[in-house]
């Protein structure tokens, strides 16, 4: 498995990833965005084991993050945000989301000089909360209620990344 700086001819793979594996989906011009503006946090997880076949086929995309810095941080503190992360199902549970969760937080504090990092996540995705507070140790700030557009509540999370600053 190889972990690398997102590229822009990945996106159209990473929005057929993430609507495979999410209901929150995004335009294509919403990923697009996020590799030009801050081409440093994005990663991909790509399967470099699989036999190409001929010299057009490339390794398959198996995961992603995509992650940007917050433009007008509300408290005044430059910080990163995981806008979305998603793993294939045929991959899940080798270790790519926490990998690709610390390659994003370690590029926001080099690039941007990031003191915290944020996301929100439903409340009843018991997968990503194991990863994000048990893992990765991030913490729930609050709650925010029908957060998502089918009414579900969100946990909005926040990890300090005083540690690897
Ligand atoms: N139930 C409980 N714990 C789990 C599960 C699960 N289904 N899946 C992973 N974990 C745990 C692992 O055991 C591991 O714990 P450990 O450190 O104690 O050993 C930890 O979470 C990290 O596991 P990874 O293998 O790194 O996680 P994985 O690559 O399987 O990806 C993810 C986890 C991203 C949540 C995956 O299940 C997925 O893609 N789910 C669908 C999309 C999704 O929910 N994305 C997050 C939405 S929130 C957002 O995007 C900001």
């Amino acid at each position: 498995m190889d972990i690398r700086v997102l590229q822009s001819s990945d996106l159209p793979l990473i929005q057929h990833a993430n609507l495979e594996n999410l209901p929150e989906n995004y335009f294509l011009k919403y990923y697009l965005y996020h590799a030009m503006t801050w081409p440093q946090l994005s990663y991909v997880a790509v399967d470099i084991s699989r036999p190409r076949k001929t010299p057009y086929d490339q390794p398959k995309i198996v995961g992603y993050v995509l992650a940007k810095m917050e433009e007008e941080p509300a408290d005044g503190v430059q910080h990163g945000h995981i806008t979305s992360l998603s793993v294939m199902r045929t991959h899940r549970r080798l270790g790519i989301a926490e990998k690709l969760m610390r390659q994003a937080q370690l590029a926001m504090v080099e690039t941007f000089g990031a003191h915290y990092v944020s996301l929100h996540v439903r409340v009843s995705n018991r997968a990503a909360i194991h990863l994000y507070c048990d893992t990765l140790g991030f913490h729930n700030e609050k709650t925010e209620p029908k957060y998502y557009a089918d009414g579900e509540d969100a946990y909005s999370m926040r990890l300090e990344l005083s540690d690897i600053r």
